[in-house]
């Protein structure tokens, strides 16, 4: 916090412009954590927020009202008992009984405790009697305070502060015979009135602080109320994303919230029905799919009779070895579908060379090595079939960086490559060539052997021996899933 207000601060010039970009920086910042907070945070400090406001400006005009009241309550008292005074004290002046002038100032002052003094002045403002003896015969000073009041019979309300406190002096005129005898004032304390404004704010304060705890607990529990579907949405959405909802949402409610999680389960049934739908249609494509490839390794291994067939086997033999080396089922089934894709290429090759029935020359046999590149690029004409690009054209490549069309060397040659190279290798020599018989089985793998760790990658090498020894070498047929 203390890093995002400090730059606000150096570049104040004076104090009320750092106070003005403090209270920028804040609000930011308020504005910038409000964002990011949750929602339950948010209702819960928007609801505190409106009822703490509202019970502060409650509070500040109940105390307003009740001062007001007080005030005038004070004074009405104080006018009442000044005008009581006055209304017996006209006659006991004029005939200057001085014994029950002092009785009615001893009985209004101590009957009152908020009353500082009582007296009685002529009209010269000498004072007859006081409630404080000592004032007796001095003259009453001239009040410097501000003009609280003026009735119309001449009663006036000064308020004023001296060395006793904070004060409200009323003078009430003695008129008898209607004639102006003096008057009477009285001094009202007002420190009975800061009393009653303490207690009245230590019970606001108490009633304040119990409607923000209030406020609290019901902003979180309406936080809790709305926020349980909405979280609950929010699960669901996300369950959704990833899979089908498994059991519809719970309706806590029959408003608008209520009416979206029904909303909500109807939309997830439909997308689950879609959904399955849409698996459907896949599988149908997918097996669509591999149906076109199978069609498409058999129409290149047709165009020459000694190789029909060749896709397919070397298929099964990639299978075997993926399925020993532990492969998991879906690269088991992506190898499968390479193998058929290997020889694409050569559906570029011109028969002169393909057909050959004897050894390849120099230029023939570059071009023939063409196949593995014009297969990569047949590939990349669909985008999901460059998963196939690898396989295809590193299958010629030589363990130790011999091969075409790239010298890749050892683990560098893609693993599907270098699995099908064996495979492709052993059904090439097992297979009757224009020019030469098949090979048996063993000399094959005599000869795979021999080529370990120079054309074949050695431990692949290694369990594919293994592997024809287990199956007694393809003199049945092999137990393949899927390929034809
Ligand atoms: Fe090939």
């Amino acid at each position: 916090m203390i890093a995002v207000l400090r730059p606000f601060i150096p570049k104040a010039t004076s104090y009320l412009q750092a106070l003005l970009r403090f209270f920028q920086a804040a609000v930011l910042l308020i504005t910038q954590r409000y964002r990011s907070a949750s929602l339950r945070f948010k209702i819960a400090f928007f609801v505190v927020i409106l009822m703490t406001s509202t019970s502060f400006i409650l509070c500040i005009i109940t105390v307003q009202i009740m001062n007001n009241y007080i005030l005038n309550e004070i004074i009405k008292r104080g006018e009442s008992v000044g005008k009581s005074i006055a209304a017996s004290a006209g006659y006991n002046l004029l005939s200057k009984d001085l014994l029950a002038l002092d009785n009615l100032v001893f009985k209004a002052k101590s009957s009152n405790n908020d009353m500082l003094y009582v007296a009685i002045v002529d009209q010269d403002m000498k004072t007859v009697v006081h409630s404080d003896t000592e004032m007796i015969g001095l003259n009453k000073p001239v009040v410097q305070g501000k003009l609280y009041k003026e009735a119309v019979d001449g009663t006036t309300v000064n308020e004023f502060t001296n060395s006793s406190g904070s004060i409200f002096e009323i003078l009430c005129p003695i008129v008898f015979m209607k004639k102006s005898l003096g008057s009477v004032i009285i001094g009202m304390d007002r420190s009975i009135l800061l009393e009653a404004k303490r207690k009245i704010r230590n019970m606001i304060l108490i009633v304040f602080g119990f409607i923000v705890v209030l406020g609290i607990f019901a902003s979180s529990l309406l936080a809790s109320f709305l926020i349980k579907p909405i979280k609950e949405l929010s699960a669901g959405v996300e369950e959704l994303k990833y899979s089908t909802a498994k059991n519809p949402l719970r309706v806590y409610s029959q408003d608008e919230l209520g009416k979206l999680t029904r909303n909500f389960n109807e939309m997830a049934a439909l997308i689950a029905n879609q959904r399955g739908k849409l698996t459907e249609y896949a599988r149908d494509l997918e097996e669509a799919y591999v149906s076109m490839v199978k069609v498409v390794a058999a129409a290149i291994d047709a165009r020459d009779s000694y190789t029909h067939g060749h896709s397919a086997r070397v298929a099964q033999l990639s299978f075997l070895l993926g399925e020993q080396i532990g492969l998991p089922k879906e690269d088991l089934r992506d190898l499968e579908v390479a193998c058929l894709f290997h020889d694409v290429g050569k559906i570029k090759t011109p028969d002169s060379i393909l057909l050959k029935p004897s050894k390849l020359n120099e230029t023939e046999y570059k071009e023939m090595k063409q196949h593995v590149v014009d297969g990569a690029s047949i590939l990349s004409w669909a985008p999901s079939l460059s998963k196939y690009i690898p396989s295809t054209r590193h299958h010629h490549e030589w363990h130790n960086g011999k091969g075409y069309p790239d010298g890749l060397v050892g683990d560098n040659i893609p693993l599907f490559a270098a699995i099908i190279s064996i495979a492709d290798a052993f059904d090439a020599m097992t297979s009757d060539r224009p020019y030469r018989k098949a090979l048996s089985n063993e000399e094959a793998l005599r000869r795979i052997a021999r080529k370990s760790g120079i054309q074949f990658r050695p431990n692949l090498v290694a369990i594919f021996l293994e592997l024809m020894e287990k199956n007694r070498v393809l003199d049945e047929p092999i137990r393949v899933a899927g390929a034809a």
